[in-house]
Formats: structure tokens, C-alpha cells, sequence
């Protein structure tokens, strides 16, 4: 029996013989291959099997007793002395390795769900046919030819210069934000620049305040730190202070998500000025703020005053693709090398070769031209949608504020949210529900109906299913 063990014992880490051995037993009695009463092989046939000394086998079976594990029966043999609760013993044998608090955190939030697309009514999607693909691909030629190896190579945590410089350029002109290229990092995502940010300013139990409803990747990316995530309500006029200090507030000011206000000018003002009180952080998520229909959206917070206590994100995964990977954070000129030093440690550096390509792509015009596209396409999307929804589902949907974004929410006046949503996968449709948006007790029901990525055909027969199953629905339950 006991040369079943020789694999195990090959696998322990080295050290000692006796201390291998001990760890190995161990390692079978709490994953349950050793079981409560089993016996073992005797000292001289385990000596044999695993090529030891005798005395190191005696000696680690005397070490196993004296920590309970084992139990030597004189004339009869050694033997298993605990019982392992069953349910350790499964979870242990599956090779998962036991999680830190931290690690069990980051599980417990759920993860990030990224919609699958287009696909009706799928949240979050911009419309990639419409993509120039082949402006893309010429630029991308011509920057792999001229630059070569000078891309292949690693490149700044805080990323390339000529990037950093054309979302500078962009941001100042479009956003109204006050930065040199030095205060923009290059990121992945903005869910990078959420994480960093949690890993750099947020010890345990430290509080941090979220719109609510609200974006569930900055919740997690809090949570996952180990924060105490507490819910500001929101009036028309934007997320409203609690009481009290947060290290971090983390707001959607041009356009709030999922509901579509905008903060006013007043509010806007009331944050820069609280913040600046209590010496925390304002993250102002500035996700899709290009997509304004009705009116040009407000300049960013960050720029509102000089040397605001705010840092801007924003994202490329909306404005040309999610699968480029780009995001940009600017911070304070304070900050910037710290933040560059714990993005190394993170992962590095974002890949350059798509980092240079996005600086030409912007440098030439093509990125301006494509937004002003979209704008266009999203805006007669959206009408599209809302005339759907008033004249087609009056009696069940009520749209929020739409003045922006690539979703509209709206809320359920009757039916069931959770039943609904299911019968509307079965039909192929899928709804983004509003309530998980909530973390309070409190929830409004609807859903959050992405709209950029559908051609106007696509959404009015995505709009005869939703009508369709609500009809349905209703007279099923009348
Ligand atoms: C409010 C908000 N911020 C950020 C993002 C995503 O940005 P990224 O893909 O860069 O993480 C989303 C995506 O839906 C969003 O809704």
C-alpha cells in the first residue's frame, strides 16, 4: 500500500525527509485519502517503499501522534486518529487551494459580467460593423512597418508617450479636463484603473461611496479590496453626500449609470468643494460621455476647478472597441509615479503595438470622425427605441432620463422582473436586469436595454418579442 504514497511524497516541496513525509500524510488524511481508523503501512514496509531510513519513518509517525493526527496501537499497527468533516475533505480534494480573505473576497463579489454582442438588448455594446476597419488595418500596417522593433519591446508602466499625448490633446478639447500628458496612465480598463486605485488608497473596512443604483464593476472592484461599500441616493440633479468620510466617492457625473441623470452644475460644485474638506478622492467614471443626444454634455468635473481633488477615467472600449484593452486614468501630478510603480506590479504595461496604433488613429482624425459617426448612428438608435417603448409598451415600461449612454433604462411598471427575464432568454432575448444594480434593501425593477449595437430592423423585432412576451405574460396572470 504504501508505494501508492511514492507519487504524493515525490510531489512535497523539498525540505527534510521527516518533515516531507509528515506534510505528505498530513496532506492525505485532510483531503480524505486516509480515513478516519485506516491503517498504515509499518515503519519498515513505508522505509522500503519510499527508499528511507527506518528512523525517519519512525520518527515522522511519532511527530503525526503527538499532533493528533495518528495514533500507534502497541503490537497492532498506526493508525488515522481524526475524522475529517466530509465536506473539507471534498472541497480540499478538488486541488483547490485554500483562498486568502482577500482572495475569498474577489470571489464573493461574483465577478464582472461582459456582454456577449451585438445581441438584443445586450447593456454596454458599441456597434462594431460599423467600425472603420479599413483605416484600422492601413494605420496598423503603417505603424508596424515604421516603427518595427521599437513596439516589440517593454514598454512605460504609465504608457506611450504619444498616446498619453493625443488623450491629453482629446480630453482638454472634448472634455473640458486640465491635464498635461504626464497625468494620463494607460490602462487596460477602466476596471483596472477601479482596482488599482482600491489597492492603492483602501485598507480593510475602509469606506468608499457608490451611487446607488450603480455599476456593479466599481462595487466589486471595492469590495474585492476589502472596503465598506456605502450607497449615496441620487435626486435629479445627481448622487447626494452621506454623512460622515470616504476615502474614495466613485460617480458617473456626464450621464449617471444606469439612470441617464446628469449632475448639475450646483452639485458638481458641492462635491469639489466636500472633497476638498475632507481630503478624499472623487472618481469621476467618465465611461461614455461622448454619446450625448439631446445636448452637448456637460465639461468633465475633473476640469471644473484647478487642482481638483478628482481622477477622470474613461475607456476606448466604448469609443472604438472593448477587445483593444485601453483605458486612460488622469490623476494629479502627485500621484502619477506612484500609480505608474503599482501598475508595474500589477501587470506591467499596457501592449504597445495597439497603444501606437490608437495614437495615429487619433492623430490623423479618423478617432474624432468615427465618434461623430456613432453619435449620429446611437441617437437615431435611441429614438428608435424610445418610440418602441411609448407606443408599444406604455401599459408595462417607463423609460428613464436617455439623454445619453448606449443603454436605456426603464423601469417595470408590472410583472415580474426575475420570471420575465428568464422567458425572455428562452426567446432569445436578453434583458440586463435593473435591480442587481441595487445593493440596498430596496429595488427598482426594469432593465437596462442596450441599444448601439442593434441596426433599427433589429430593435423593433427585438421590441415585437419584448411585446410579445409582456402581452403574454399579462394574460397568463390576469
Ligand atoms: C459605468 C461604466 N464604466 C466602465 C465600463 C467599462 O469599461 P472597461 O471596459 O474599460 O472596463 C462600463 C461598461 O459597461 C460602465 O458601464
Amino acid at each position: 500500500m504504501s508505494q501508492q504514497f511514492l507519487a504524493l511524497f515525490n510531489h512535497q516541496p523539498k525540505g527534510g525527509l521527516r518533515e516531507r513525509l509528515c506534510m505528505m500524510l498530513r496532506q492525505a488524511i485532510t483531503q480524505g485519502h486516509l480515513q478516519h481508523h485506516a491503517r498504515l503501512p509499518s515503519s519498515r514496509q513505508m522505509a522500503a517503499d519510499l527508499s528511507l531510513s527506518r528512523v525517519t519513518v519512525e520518527a515522522a509517525y511519532a511527530q503525526l501522534e503527538s499532533e493528533g493526527y495518528l495514533e500507534r496501537r502497541a503490537g497492532r499497527g498506526t493508525f488515522v486518529s481524526i475524522a475529517i468533516p466530509q465536506r473539507l475533505a471534498s472541497s480540499a480534494s478538488q486541488d483547490s487551494p485554500p483562498f486568502s480573505r482577500r482572495g475569498e473576497q474577489v470571489l464573493a463579489t461574483g465577478g464582472c459580467q461582459d456582454p456577449p454582442f451585438p445581441h438584443a438588448f445586450a447593456a454596454g455594446s458599441p456597434e462594431l460593423r460599423a467600425f472603420p476597419h479599413e483605416q484600422w488595418r492601413r494605420i496598423s500596417s503603417s505603424v508596424q512597418r515604421r516603427l518595427g522593433s521599437q513596439v516589440m519591446g517593454y514598454g512605460d508602466p504609465v504608457g506611450y508617450q504619444p498616446l498619453r499625448q493625443a488623450v491629453a490633446d482629446y480630453l482638454a478639447l472634448s472634455r473640458g479636463v486640465r491635464c498635461s500628458a504626464e497625468q494620463v496612465v494607460m490602462l487596460t480598463s477602466s476596471q483596472q484603473a477601479l482596482q488599482l486605485l482600491a489597492l492603492m488608497f483602501l485598507d480593510n473596512d475602509d469606506e468608499v461611496w457608490l451611487e446607488e443604483p450603480g455599476y456593479p464593476g466599481a462595487r466589486n472592484a471595492f469590495l474585492a479590496a476589502g472596503a465598506r461599500c456605502r450607497a449615496m441616493p441620487l435626486d435629479s440633479e445627481g448622487a447626494i453626500p452621506l454623512s460622515g468620510r470616504a476615502k474614495l466617492v466613485y460617480l458617473t457625473p456626464a450621464h449617471h449609470y444606469p439612470t441617464g441623470i446628469p449632475m448639475s452644475l450646483a452639485r458638481r460644485l458641492h462635491w469639489l468643494a466636500w472633497a476638498r474638506e475632507q481630503q478624499s478622492w472623487l472618481i469621476e467614471d467618465d465611461y461614455d460621455s461622448e454619446f450625448h443626444y439631446d445636448d452637448r454634455p456637460a465639461p468633465a468635473l475633473q476640469g471644473l476647478e484647478s487642482d481638483s481633488r478628482v481622477i477622470c477615467l474613461g475607456t476606448f472600449s466604448k469609443m472604438l472597441f472593448p477587445s483593444l484593452r485601453l483605458a486612460w486614468m488622469v490623476v494629479p501630478p502627485q500621484l502619477v509615479d506612484a500609480l505608474g510603480r503599482a501598475r508595474s506590479v500589477m501587470d506591467g504595461h499596457s501592449a504597445l503595438l495597439p497603444q501606437a496604433i490608437t495614437a495615429e488613429f487619433m492623430q490623423q482624425g479618423y478617432f474624432a470622425s468615427h465618434l461623430r459617426l456613432m453619435r449620429q448612428l446611437y441617437h437615431s438608435r435611441r429614438d428608435r427605441l424610445l418610440e418602441q417603448i411609448n407606443t408599444r409598451m406604455q401599459p408595462w415600461l417607463k423609460p428613464l432620463q436617455a439623454a445619453g449612454g448606449l443603454q436605456l433604462t426603464v423601469c417595470l411598471k408590472q410583472g415580474e422582473e426575475v420570471k420575465l427575464t428568464q422567458h425572455a432568454a428562452e426567446l432569445g432575448l436578453r434583458l440586463p436586469r435593473l435591480s442587481p444594480l441595487y445593493a440596498g434593501n430596496t429595488s427598482q425593477k426594469g432593465w437596462i436595454l442596450g441599444f448601439a449595437a442593434l441596426t433599427p430592423g433589429e430593435i423593433v423585432s427585438a421590441c415585437d418579442t419584448l411585446v410579445m412576451l409582456l402581452s403574454r405574460y399579462a394574460q397568463t396572470t390576469r
